[in-house]
């Protein structure tokens, strides 16, 4: 079965077709991240317009790459949400069309489970129990997903997602957006022990984050050596910050592992892709003795194709949506969607 995923979230306009929910036949992604980068982050009213220019040409470029026409489509599956209203609003309306247009069915997907199912395409379907850690730019989660399809939200941050304590360190410093990558290459020449930056809630016995207190640390830190005249070593400084992140991260993910007796972590969403979260998570993983999946960093970062694996597993068990499927900014997780 041939599913087309549209993406349109957040800031990236994308389109894949992907065969039998794991096999990715082309995965194309129409970046505005050079209309957005003059303001430091995405501005929602920019990011629907531009998906609105870059949509159609990004599903043309997909089925081009697939070799594919619509009448090849089985199934057209869509993010209903979470994320920015016009920006998700695009993406339905543009499945909507083409579902009538072709007789196609239609599945509105949640995002965070598109995330999730990010791994399936690379390491083939997954087998639950596992819990997943989410960290994107707007969301930093842990779920349980249970064998029986529950998917339960075991923790999550009561303030700034991971992403964007990233992307607001590196906009303090000057760093281009999207920060996370840029923090990840300097950290690679800094000290991670260089300072002692918080770990907020690291004992606290909960599967939750804090990390403005962290990102408040270091902008502090770095305010305060500019005062003093002191030299400031940017590259320690972003190594210690995503320390004390990944630190948490890690550590709590493994015990939610271990608390829930299951044996399978993957880490999902863009700060995924980060390195020393995947270093560190690796290690931590293999001494408990879990196994750990780390879906390659081009899947880990918003695409369609997580979007037409998560709308699969929900196709193949009957599910479809109606044509009256509306975008909703605040969509809730809710059901585990392995078929
Ligand atoms: O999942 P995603 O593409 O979009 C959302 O759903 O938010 O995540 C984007 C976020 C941005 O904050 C970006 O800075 C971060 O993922 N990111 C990274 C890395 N690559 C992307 N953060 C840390 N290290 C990276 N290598
Ligand atoms: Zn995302």
């Amino acid at each position: 079965m041939l599913v087309l995923g549209i993406e349109t979230s957040c800031d990236e306009t994308a389109a894949a077709l992907v065969e039998d929910g794991v096999t990715v036949r082309a995965n194309v992604i129409g970046s505005q991240i050079d209309r957005h980068r003059p303001f430091g982050g995405v501005v929602p009213e920019i990011a629907a317009r531009a998906h609105v220019d870059l949509l159609l040409p990004t599903l043309d470029r997909a089925l081009v790459e697939a070799g594919a026409t619509y009448r090849d489509v089985d199934a057209i599956a869509v993010t209903a949400g979470p994320g920015l209203i016009g920006s998700l609003l695009v993406g339905v309306a543009a499945a909507k069309a083409l579902a009538l247009a072709h007789d196609k069915p239609m599945i509105g997907v949640n995002h965070l489970e598109g995330h999730v199912c990010a791994a399936q395409l690379e390491f083939g379907l997954l087998q639950p129990p596992l819990v997943a850690l989410i960290v994107s730019g707007g969301h930093t989660s842990l779920v349980l997903g249970d064998a029986d399809g529950g998917l339960t939200t075991l923790g999550a941050t009561l303030d700034d997602a991971a992403g964007e304590a990233f992307d607001k360190i590196a906009r303090f410093i000057g760093l281009p957006y999207p920060g996370g990558p840029e923090i990840d290459r300097l950290a690679q020449q800094g000290d991670p022990d260089a300072v002692a930056f918080p770990r907020a809630l690291a004992h606290d016995g909960t599967y939750d984050f804090s990390l403005s207190g962290l990102k408040t640390a270091v902008i502090r830190e770095l305010r305060r050596r500019q005062a003093a005249g002191e030299s400031i070593p940017l590259a320690d400084i972003a190594a210690s910050f995503q320390e004390a992140l990944v630190e948490v991260a890690v550590a709590k993910t493994v015990a939610a592992a271990n608390d829930h007796d299951v044996d399978t972590v993957l880490v999902a969403g863009g700060v995924a892709a980060n390195s020393r979260l995947r270093e560190r998570m690796g290690a931590a993983c293999a001494d408990a003795g879990l196994r750990f999946l780390a879906p390659t960093p081009l899947l880990c970062t918003d695409n369609g194709a997580m979007i037409a694996a998560a709308g699969w597993n929900r196709l193949m068990k009957g599910e479809r949506s109606a044509l009256d499927l509306s975008a909703d900014p605040g969509l809730v997780l809710q059901g585990w969607s392995t078929p």
